[in-house]
């Protein structure tokens, strides 16, 4: 017999109220139970799923106190019989009434006992989980950080003499909540909103990032008299002609740009960005390679310019303003979480490029949050697959007699394991990052062998923004 404790508080309150009217006996509550509720509640007919017939020799009070207490709360509120059948005089509503909420108090002084003082307690462990998932809908799995629940005596895990707090609880749960905190946005109508990943820009930094944006939209407009307008060619091979005059025939560059009808604040600047060591971006870099490798002979260098110029422009969509090339390589740079995807049909392994988002900032980390690789019609969480993989194929490779291409088995073996253990760590000593995670510091190449049928990839990364 189990009772709640929202039951017991009811019938508690039972107590008090009624304890003073003498019981009328089961017999009197049963002829009225006959006569006025057994038509709608007998063992076919069983109206709201009750049946009242079957309590006819034993009304079974502590087995089936629920039924009880709804009876007793039915008739109380008047709610029955319903108001179209054959209604209780005053004295059966009283016999009837006064038996069930005498029975109730004592099934209620019966299971009433002194359970001592109650601990105010923390909540579990899994329980601080639990909650934190179902206010956020998120699962950050915050208290395996926390100290481990200790078990009580009696092996409840949640008894409250052995869920204190110590000052070092207090710290670790201030720090969950501020990781919490750092997952949640407000936005004008939206209100808080928590997301499964740290959101990058706040308070200080966000005016910061802020003052920038405004800073480069009020260059941009003192440029615009200077730039060439949305529907007038860019011109970039005419430019980089001009360029090359200036260095292989000393032409003036205000001279060229007279003649070529180029404007020279544009020109000056492709001058000084062609020839600038300073790495910029990787569009702008790969530029710079073509630049320096011109011919010193006019013709040749003539007709490179025009592949140039020709692959500039395919790098543009000019359907899809702002989809191009350029608009990925801001991605990557990391102004974003950068998802790309590409097809690897064919490819045993795949390089990750790291590169520097050429700010300035040396080191730059990127956090690889995810790899996704489609065989066939399914798709791979490359992390779940990796760790079976290696399962597997090791204990192919430990087998009595040898498999036969052990050798084989042995190289691909190596060749997870090497990304398997980069998995999970961080560059930076110190900093922690979820198992599944990769944290790369730029610049540098990840190998990244595919399953085996692979045609498909999927990544989702991010600049690392706690990186100072
Ligand atoms: C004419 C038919 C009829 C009679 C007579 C009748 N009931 Fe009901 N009873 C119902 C119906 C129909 C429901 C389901 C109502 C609902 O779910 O809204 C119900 C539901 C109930 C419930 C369940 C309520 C709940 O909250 O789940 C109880 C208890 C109950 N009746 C007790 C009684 C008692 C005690 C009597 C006699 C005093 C009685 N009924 C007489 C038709 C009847």
């Amino acid at each position: 017999m189990f009772l709640n404790s929202r039951h017991l508080a009811l019938v508690g309150f039972v107590v008090g109220t009624f304890s003073l009217s003498a019981a009328p006996a089961w017999k009197d509550a049963e002829g009225v139970l006959k006569a006025k509720c057994y038509e709608c509640h007998n063992e076919k007919k069983t109206k709201g799923d009750v049946d009242l017939q079957q309590f006819a020799a034993d009304p079974q009070i502590v087995k089936h106190f629920e039924v009880w207490l709804k009876v007793k709360d039915t008739i109380e509120n008047g709610d029955m019989p319903p108001p179209k059948a054959h209604q209780m005089s005053d004295s059966e509503h009283a016999a009837l009434l006064g038996w069930v909420n005498g029975e109730l108090d004592h099934l209620a002084e019966a299971q009433s006992g002194d359970p001592g003082p109650v601990t105010m307690r923390r909540l579990t462990n899994a329980e601080f989980d639990y909650t934190i998932r179902d206010l956020t809908g998120h699962d950050y799995g915050l208290a395996k950080e926390f100290q481990t629940d200790g078990g009580g005596g009696e092996g409840f895990s949640n008894t409250g003499d052995v869920l204190f707090m110590s000052p070092a609880a207090i710290d670790k749960y201030f720090n969950a909540a501020r990781k919490v905190a750092d997952n949640a946005t407000i936005m004008p109508g939206t209100g808080i909103q928590f997301h499964p990943q740290r959101v990058g820009l706040r308070g200080f930094e966000q005016v910061k990032a802020q003052a920038q944006q405004g800073l480069y939209v009020w260059y941009q407009q003192k440029a615009a008299p200077h730039l060439p307008k949305d529907d007038e060619p860019m011109r970039e091979g005419d430019y980089m002609l001009a360029c090359w005059k200036h260095k292989n025939q000393n032409v003036p560059l205000d001279q060229l740009a007279k003649d070529m009808k180029l404007s020279i604040h544009f020109l000056s600047n492709w001058w000084n960005l062609v020839n600038s060591t300073e790495p910029k971006s990787r569009f702008l870099d790969l530029t710079r390679v073509a630049w320096r490798e011109l011919p010193a002979d006019e013709k040749t260098a003539t007709e490179r310019i025009k592949g140039i110029e020709a692959d500039l422009l395919s790098w543009n969509n000019p359907k899809h303003p702002g989809s191009g090339v350029q608009r990925q390589q801001q991605d990557a740079d990391g102004i974003r979480p950068y998802n790309m995807q590409t097809s690897v049909r064919d490819k045993p392994q795949i390089h990750l490029c790291i590169g520097d988002t050429g700010d300035g900032n040396k080191g730059d980390i990127a956090l690889v949050n995810y790899i996704e690789v489609s065989v066939g019609k399914e798709k791979l969480n490359y992390f779940h697959w990796l760790n079976k993989t290696l399962e597997e194929k090791s204990k192919q490779a430990a087998v009595n007699p040898p498999a036969p291409n052990l050798e084989a088995l042995k190289v691909r073996i190596a060749e997870l394991e090497k990304i398997r253990s980069v998995y999970g760590k961080h560059p930076q000593q110190g900093r922690q990052i979820e198992p599944h995670v990769i944290a790369l510091a730029a610049p540098t190449v990840l190998d990244v062998p595919m399953p085996e049928g692979a045609h498909w990839l999927k990544i989702e990364a991010q600049l690392d923004m706690k990186n100072p």
